[in-house]
């Protein structure tokens, strides 16, 4: 990100750029070494929620991103980063999996909150594609990356794969605000139920509309639909998928099938958004800014967070996790702005020094 654009965001009356220089976090020059969650945390809607395997979100942190499970003696490794902010360290994982193979068993919550995804239990719903055992985890190598030319992975989700935590604190519910992004591969998706990440039910059952508030990605035409054959960003709201207010078509949000897509979902009483991007360049566009649709107002979040499945663990869809949030209070457009910018500098790419949008 340029200094000079960041210059020009303002948050009410407050320069945030300035913000960021008043707390170090500007590298004189060319690149701000913030992290998306120290942008929503200088907003003042801190991440109660920070999940990635291929990067720290917080440039103080240190900690592990995720863990590997190996086949071959079921022993497990937690994978940090190459320093503080920094990518993951890949390497970690090649060493430890070498000649055998590895799963992701657990995706660390990097906010202090403890809020951390497994595998998740069988949907309570008992009946239908739903029910049955745990999900299983993700092969910890079937979605490589690099991030400024830093080897690291994503997580795939297949079908009947997912993540889950039926427990999470600090994160939004009943008719309080939360907004989230999420890093995908829009390459990969399909029209199953759903491939989702954000604010679910505490049951893992479907306990009616507007107890869920989670980012969507797919292609599933069942309920809300953007404009042409998708892949849509939509939001997951419970007993159906919205693509703006209405329960049906918004045309005015397109289909987005970049090889990497920000995808964007923030709720507050009465009033929600949908904004997305290509995650490797451009700005974020907004495609939803309004009412909640009839029968979500107010809304009932419960605040279990889940990845890769729908509310009572519909598991039928497909997609690939880079890094996401959720936070605590509605984020301004400004600060999304911002993490936008600071995914671009993250500068995914499928090869070394490929860019491919
Ligand atoms: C790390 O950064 C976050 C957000 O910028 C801040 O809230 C937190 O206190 C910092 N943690 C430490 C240990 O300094
Ligand atoms: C990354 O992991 C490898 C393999 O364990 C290790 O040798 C190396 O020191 C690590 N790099 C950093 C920067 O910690
Ligand atoms: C992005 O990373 C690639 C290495 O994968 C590098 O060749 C390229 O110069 C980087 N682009 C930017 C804008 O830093
Ligand atoms: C969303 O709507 C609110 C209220 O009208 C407005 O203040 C805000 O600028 C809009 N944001 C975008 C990105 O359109």
């Amino acid at each position: 990100m340029q200094v000079q654009s960041i210059r020009s965001l303002q948050i009410g009356q407050k320069m945030f750029s300035q913000y960021l220089l008043a707390i170090g976090l500007v590298v004189t020059g060319s690149i701000v070494a913030a992290g998306p969650c120290d942008i929503y945390s200088s907003d003042g809607t801190p991440c109660v929620a920070a999940h990635s395997t291929t990067r720290a979100l917080y440039s103080n942190y240190s900690g592990n991103l995720y863990q590997v499970k190996r086949a071959s003696d079921g022993t497990t490794k937690g994978i940090t980063s190459l320093s503080a902010g920094d990518v993951a360290n890949s390497t970690y994982q090649d060493t430890f999996c070498e000649g055998t193979t590895c799963t992701i068993t657990i995706i660390y919550d990097q906010s202090g909150k403890g809020n951390h995804l497994t595998p998740a239990p069988p949907g309570s719903a008992g009946k239908g594609p739903a029910a049955g055992g745990y999900d299983n985890p993700s092969s910890a190598t079937a979605a490589p990356v690099y991030l400024g030319g830093k080897k690291a992975y994503g997580v795939y989700i297949a079908s009947r794969m997912g993540y889950r935590n039926n427990a999470a604190s600090g994160t939004a519910k009943g008719d309080s605000a939360q907004g989230m992004y999420a890093i995908l591969d829009g390459t990969h998706y399909n029209g199953g139920c759903c491939f989702d990440y954000g604010n679910a039910e505490t049951s893992s059952g479907d306990t009616g509309a507007g107890h869920m508030e989670a980012i969507y990605f797919g292609n599933c035409n069942v309920w809300g639909i953007g404009a042409g054959r998708g892949p849509w960003i939509m939001a997951d709201l419970e007993n159906g998928l919205f693509s703006g207010e209405g329960a049906k078509l918004n045309s005015a949000n397109p289909s987005i099938n970049h090889r990497f897509v920000t995808a964007v979902v923030k709720g507050k009483a009465g009033t929600w958004a949908i904004r997305g991007a290509d995650a490797t360049a451009g700005s974020l566009l907004t495609f939803y800014n309004g009412s909640r649709p009839s029968g979500y107002n107010p809304m009932k979040k419960e605040g279990a967070i889940i990845l890769g499945i729908g509310g009572d663990n519909s598991h039928g869809a497909v997609g690939t996790f880079y890094e996401g949030v959720m936070t605590s209070g509605y984020p301004s457009d400004a600060a999304e702005n911002s993490v936008q910018e600071n995914v671009v500098a993250a500068n995914y790419t499928t090869s070394y020094g490929i860019v491919e949008r």
